[in-house]
């Protein structure tokens, strides 16, 4: 089906941005009426993905980051967020709860777990050394 609306941005995996590109997610979902609650869903998914490509993605180095999301009728919302840092070797083991390659005192991992119970879909695309694209769904359900 064609998304009724959609945006796309680029920005540069400086971690002062990741708070804009949340907000900025949040606030193009608004419009399909969701709850405080739903809105503060997104905004943690989001906020796991985009850091994990500044953090994981890019680690040393700054590279571009491009959130495209899409609001379908119906309230389906997509947002897609994608680097091209140094790419995933194993996705599975990369979402299972725990499982870091960070550094344990900062990292719990648990970002891929958390965008998978606030979101209904995560679907995650990567390859040593291009980078990776991370997708999720969300049902806005309607209300009467
Ligand atoms: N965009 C990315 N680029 C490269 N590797 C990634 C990316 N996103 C995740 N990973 C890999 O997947 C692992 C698991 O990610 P996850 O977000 O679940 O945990 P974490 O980032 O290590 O810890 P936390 O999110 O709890 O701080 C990461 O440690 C990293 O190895
Ligand atoms: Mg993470």
């Amino acid at each position: 089906m064609k998304a009724s609306n959609h945006i796309r941005l680029t920005f540069p995996s400086r971690s002062a941005n990741e708070g804009f590109a949340r907000i900025a997610v949040a606030a193009f979902a608004s419009q399909a009426d969701p709850t405080v609650e739903e809105i503060s869903e997104i905004k943690t998914a989001v906020s796991e993905a985009v850091t994990n490509s500044i953090v994981h993605g890019y680690k040393e180095s700054f590279g571009p980051i491009t959130i495209t999301a899409r609001l379908y009728e119906g309230g389906r919302l997509t947002i897609t967020i994608k680097d091209k840092g140094e790419g995933i070797d194993d996705i599975k083991q990369a979402m299972e709860p725990l499982f870091t390659t960070g550094n344990e005192e900062e990292r719990s991992g648990m970002g891929f777990t958390i965008m998978e119970t606030f979101m209904d879909k995560v679907k995650v695309h990567s390859r040593r050394g291009s980078g990776t694209t991370v997708a999720l769904t969300k049902y806005i359900k309607a209300r009467p």
